[in-house]
């Protein structure tokens, strides 16, 4: 018998796979072939964009989408494509030699590794510029603004400031907070608000689901934390044991390790009480909210 149309996806895992595949075809579909001049710059950027991501960020925006019932799936394809870019454009300026001098990332050599330092900077700067293309062809300023806002200097810009000038120093608490709240937290509370907005929610709603993503965001950060130190290269993909190795403030650096573990499990229970507040269907958001403190990589 042949799977129904529409099938629902019933684990976290089915659902981030099914997100991964559609997120992986409009990605194919929105960034220029490789064969296409300037062909050093296109490889460059494909090859950090289907390195093997999560995805984590399209699929919030597309579950926050689905839980406000919206229908154009078009448009929160095109967000979903902008987010992972931008995510994308992130990690390969994060990894560069004057920010945090990674070698490996996504299970490969990192961008600059094997581009040179020039050519991955102006990858990441051309998914940057390619994800506001994309919102912009929704014809929804309000999302541009969000996306905008999410990484600018009051944004995930001004957490990847602070992140560099905390660089062996002792932090308290209060920094690290701003830190993850900022670099890591807005990136993934605008992915759930641009699902929202494309599926026409009401502002309490939107507004809701932003406060989910900021608590899970900041979770998903400490988690990421944790997994520096527990993890190993081969299972994160990336180089284990950085953050210890550059002295970064980190939420185990700063209350221990199992503080943080404590404290993002905190956030997520936190998180899911602001979703049940909201009059829409939070079940597949729940799922990923608890995938987050679980997750192995
Ligand atoms: C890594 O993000 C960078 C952080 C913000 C912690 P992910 O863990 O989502 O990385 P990918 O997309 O799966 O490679
Ligand atoms: C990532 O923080 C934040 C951004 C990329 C904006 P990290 O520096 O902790 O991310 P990883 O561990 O290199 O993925
Ligand atoms: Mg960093
Ligand atoms: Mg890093
Ligand atoms: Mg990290």
């Amino acid at each position: 018998m042949s799977a129904p149309k529409n099938q629902i996806a019933v684990t976290v895992e089915d659902y981030l796979k099914q997100a991964s595949v559609r997120v992986n075809a409009a990605l194919e579909k929105y960034l220029p072939p490789e064969s296409e001049a300037p062909t050093d710059l296109h490889k460059a950027v494909r090859y950090s964009t289907f390195a093997g991501g999560k995805r984590l960020r399209p699929a919030l925006a597309l579950a926050s989408f689905e839980a406000c019932h919206g229908q154009s799936d078009d448009d929160v394809l095109l967000a979903a494509c902008a987010l992972e870019m931008t995510h994308t454009f992130s990690l390969i300026h994060d990894d560069l030699p004057c920010m945090d001098n990674d070698d490996f990332r996504r299970g490969r050599p990192t961008n600059h590794k094997v581009f040179g330092e020039a050519i991955a900077i102006l990858a990441g700067d051309s998914l940057l510029v390619y994800a506001f293309e994309l919102l912009a062809k929704t014809g929804r300023a309000e999302c541009i603004v969000t996306l905008a806002r999410a990484l600018g200097t009051k944004g995930m810009l001004g957490g990847q400031v602070v992140d560099i000038q905390s660089e062996g120093k002792k932090v308290g608490l209060e920094t690290v907070n701003y830190i993850h709240r900022h670099k890591t937290a807005a990136l993934i509370e605008a992915s759930l608000v641009l699902g929202a907005q494309l599926a026409g929610a009401e502002d309490d709603v939107i507004a809701g689901l932003g406060a989910f993503g900021n608590k899970i965001g900041l979770a998903f950060q400490i988690v990421d934390d944790v997994l520096d130190l527990e993890g190993t290269t081969e299972a994160l993909g990336k180089d284990a044991g950085s953050d210890l190795e550059k002295g970064k403030a980190t939420y185990p650096a700063v209350v221990g390790i199992a503080a943080s573990k404590d404290m993002a499990r905190q956030l997520v229970d936190e998180a899911k009480l602001e979703l049940r507040k909201l009059p829409i269907q939070s079940g597949i958001l729940e799922l990923i909210a608890d995938y987050i403190t679980t997750r192995v990589h």
